[in-house]
């Protein structure tokens, strides 16, 4: 029987590809029971379900059903909800990984815990926009200066946590956990054919996904973006799958038609995981807001413009293909990428799809295996 009670904590789509490799290589380990716990952050079938298929990830083994809120609802709501299972369920471990609303209220609730309180560790810990503005930078701070241990996934993350005097003791390095996903269903990517369902032709297309309330929802900042984006589109097509917060706001704003007018810009719903992995891996250059977008197209060496004026992510500019830009400087920033030889990019030390297996030992050693 398994002796280990280890819940991971799943809530937003960044969040499924980051718990499946360590799931598949806990269920492998006789001395560990992983529990997958939902708080249901995310919830519609593109944004959740859909991945659990393709991550192979089985029914969510408890549920909070939490769903959308400000951020103080959210927290509260998944802080009140997640505090209840730990009663009842009395976990030996709590693992929480990357920076959503989630992320810093089960580990919140975890670390009150009066008596038998868990072991509580965030993978993906350590990265540091400098910027807190941003809700998920607050997230952040929060949850590494109250979690146990922190799994980093490069030296960066390390110097971080060392200058907030984080104990050395708490810190290991354990690589980038969402390379796993991307190299665990490789050959289910590479099989997929998501080119012809948009028309679109290998390395002849760009990948766009906009989600971050600072570029999404003020309405003269989604306008400039929405007419940089038709430009780059006539000469370049698009790939656009739009995410809920932005889908809403376009409708608000009446872009949403422009953008459907526009010949060469191809507009979805948000797609899974496999599916948006092939239009990752066979596009000419990706145009994102997101975290680990950065991340993906680092280790495979195809250009990102990153829109944000900063990134919690630098070793992607500093070893990968990353590149920050502004809405006003996106159609030059194409146009450059678009003339120059491939980057000479490298893959960051201990993104190699090996850090579940590495997280599946440092658990063992932190909890003993009996
Ligand atoms: C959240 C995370 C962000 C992450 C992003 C990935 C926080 C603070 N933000 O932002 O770090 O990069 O997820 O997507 O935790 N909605 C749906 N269906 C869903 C989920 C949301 O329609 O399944 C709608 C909600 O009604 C809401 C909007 O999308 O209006 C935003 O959802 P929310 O979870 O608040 O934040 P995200 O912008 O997705």
């Amino acid at each position: 029987m398994p002796s280990k009670k280890i819940h991971l904590i799943a809530a937003a789509r960044p969040n499924f590809m980051k718990i499946a490799p360590l799931y598949h290589a806990l269920k492998k380990r006789d001395w560990a029971a992983p529990e997958i716990v939902h708080t249901g952050q995310h919830y519609d079938v593109n944004m959740s379900d859909a991945f659990f298929q393709d991550l192979m990830l089985p029914e969510p083994h408890h549920h909070l059903g939490i769903g959308s809120g400000s951020h103080a609802e959210q927290t509260g709501r998944v802080m009140m909800a997640y505090e209840k299972l730990l009663v009842e369920k009395r976990p030996d471990m709590v693992v929480v990984v990357g920076d959503v609303n989630s992320t810093v209220a089960c580990t919140l609730a975890a670390v009150k815990m009066n008596g038998n309180r868990p072991l509580v560790a965030h993978l993906e810990a350590g990265l540091r926009s400098f910027d807190r503005t941003m809700p998920e930078e607050i997230n952040r701070i929060v949850t590494d200066s109250i979690a146990d241990i922190l799994w980093t996934p490069s030296p960066d993350g390390d110097e971080n946590l060392l200058k907030e005097g984080v104990s050395a003791q708490k810190i290991e390095r354990v690589g980038n956990i969402m390379i796993d996903s991307l190299e665990m269903l490789r050959a289910r990517i590479e099989r997929e054919d998501a080119l012809s369902t948009y028309g679109v032709q290998k390395r002849g297309y760009g990948l766009v996904t906009l989600h971050r309330p600072a570029n999404v929802d003020d309405k003269k900042t989604l306008e400039s973006l929405c007419a940089a984006l038709v430009r780059v589109s006539k000469d370049l097509p698009l790939v656009f799958p739009v995410h809920p917060r932005t889908r809403k706001n376009l409708e608000k704003h009446e872009l949403l038609e422009t953008l459907r007018h526009a010949p060469g810009l191809h507009l979805d719903q948000p797609i899974g995981y496999v599916t948006f992995m092939n239009l990752v891996f066979n596009c000419r250059l990706i145009i994102t807001d997101s975290g680990g977008i950065q991340e993906e197209s680092t280790y495979l060496g195809i250009p990102c413009l990153t829109l944000r004026p900063n990134t919690e992510r630098p070793i992607t500019i500093a070893e990968g293909t990353n590149r920050l830009c502004t809405v006003d400087a996106l159609v030059t920033c194409v146009v450059d990428i678009m003339g120059a030889e491939g980057q000479g990019a490298r893959k960051p030390a201990l993104w190699d799809g090996k850090t579940a297996e590495r997280v599946a030992d440092s658990i063992q050693r932190r909890l003993g295996d009996g």
